[in-house]
């Protein structure tokens, strides 16, 4: 039987614009019978080189342009993937639902609360289209554990959740300065606004809601060069360790939610992690460690931390082996997978939803509450 395809547009070709080309390109890979996504059309501001490389391997792309509306004016076009930087959210993910294309759109969603609102708005006034935010990791094999042993109420009751998003590559102060640091096309959020929504994404799906937040926020490296043998400031937030509480629907009662989002981690190239503290059990998993799943079961005085390899098998079933190792590109195959499971009106049974656009709204208004914290030391509620 013929598949259904879906045909996508990318707006945005540079780092993750590619990304989702490379999972597209290998869509074999995922044994599901939901639609299969075929790239038809393209979209950057100026770079060729990354034009070429889009062209080069997808014979499908129909429409090569450096102007968004050529994609959202197209009836060659279903549905887009949209990474951009963060200040043209707000008008490019408008328009796209304006044009009635259904939208996978990039963290965190639009550049601030007011922004994201905004969006959110224009989402309510069309309620036929898909619309999620991308959000990856809780696609590894062993963030998947973490969440299913979650659902299984093992942990008793909850003490401690840590769920974490560390990077090193700014620990080098000679790297010149990008839009990732930059509060006018970034955000005011910095860190949070970049890695936020990744650490979010399990506690806001498991009914972790923030009811308040203390934020410690650090910007560490003061100036930066700007490429062009000058010395720039650099005012954008470089770490951000959220301290929460929330209620935990499964036994009612509260507990502690830290949130932690550093670019500046020594040792730490891309380590998404999550840990889980019971009084009955606790779990842990780390990209650091990616085969590695850690539980521990509290029987009595002492407690041990046993450790199990786990093969590549996620959410959506695949080709490879079942002693064969799960990456990053894995993941985000996984998260595309989600997206066309939705689109096929019949969700599989073991899927996890991306991020939808009203947990993207709380966690702007976390994020928000954030910097009031900061800035006033005290303790935010979230409304
Ligand atoms: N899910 C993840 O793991 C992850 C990782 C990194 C970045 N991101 C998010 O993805 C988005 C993009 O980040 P990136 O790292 O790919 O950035 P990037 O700088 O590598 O690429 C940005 C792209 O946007 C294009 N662009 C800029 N202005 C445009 C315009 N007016 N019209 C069309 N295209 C335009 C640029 O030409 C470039 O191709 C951001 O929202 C970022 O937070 C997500």
């Amino acid at each position: 039987m013929q598949r259904k395809k879906i045909r996508f547009g990318i707006i945005g070709l540079g780092l993750m614009g590619k990304e989702f080309g490379s999972a597209v390109a290998r869509w074999c890979h995922l044994l599901d019978d939901s639609p299969v996504p075929v790239l038809t059309g393209i979209c950057n501001e100026k770079n060729m080189n990354d034009r070429n490389w889009f062209t080069t391997n997808f014979p499908s792309i129909e429409i090569v342009t450096n102007a968004y509306r050529d994609l959202l004016n197209s009836d060659r076009v279903d549905a887009i993937y949209c990474a951009v930087p963060h200040h043209l959210h707000e008008q490019i993910y408008i328009d796209i639902l304006r044009s009635g294309k259904h939208l996978l759109g990039e963290k965190p969603f639009g550049i601030d609360l007011d922004a994201n609102t905004k969006i959110m708005e224009e989402i309510t006034r069309h309620p036929e289209l898909l619309v999620r935010c991308s959000s990856e990791f809780p696609y590894f094999p062993g963030a998947k554990r973490v969440t299913d042993w979650i659902k299984s109420g093992k942990y008793g009751q909850l003490i401690e959740v840590r769920s974490g998003f560390h990077h090193a590559s700014d620990m080098d102060l000679n790297k010149p300065i990008n839009w990732k640091r930059i509060i006018d096309i970034n955000g005011e959020y910095g860190c949070m606004g970049d890695l936020g929504l990744h650490t979010q994404h399990i506690p806001f799906r498991m009914g972790w809601k923030p009811k308040w937040v203390f934020a410690d926020l650090q910007k560490i490296a003061e100036t930066r060069p700007n490429g062009k043998g000058n010395t720039v400031p650099c005012l954008t937030w470089d770490n951000a360790v959220l301290t929460t509480r929330c209620d935990d629907p499964r036994t009612g009662k509260e507990f502690t939610l830290v949130l932690e989002t550093k670019r500046m981690a020594p040792g730490q190239t891309n380590t998404w992690f999550i840990e889980v503290y019971g009084t009955l059990g606790s779990v842990k998993f780390s990209t650091h460690d990616p085969k590695a799943f850690y539980f521990l079961e509290t029987t009595g005085k002492e407690q041990g931390w046993t450790r199990i390899d786990i093969g590549p098998q996620s959410f959506i079933p695949t080709i490879t082996g079942g002693i064969f190792e799960f990456g990053f590109s894995d993941s985000f195959q996984q998260m595309i997978g989600a997206f066309m499971q939705d689109l096929s009106q019949t969700p599989a049974v073991n899927s996890f939803r991306n991020v939808t656009p009203e947990e993207t709204h709380l966690s702007h208004r976390l994020l928000t509450a954030a910097l009031e914290s900061h800035a006033t030391g005290r303790r935010i509620s979230i409304s």
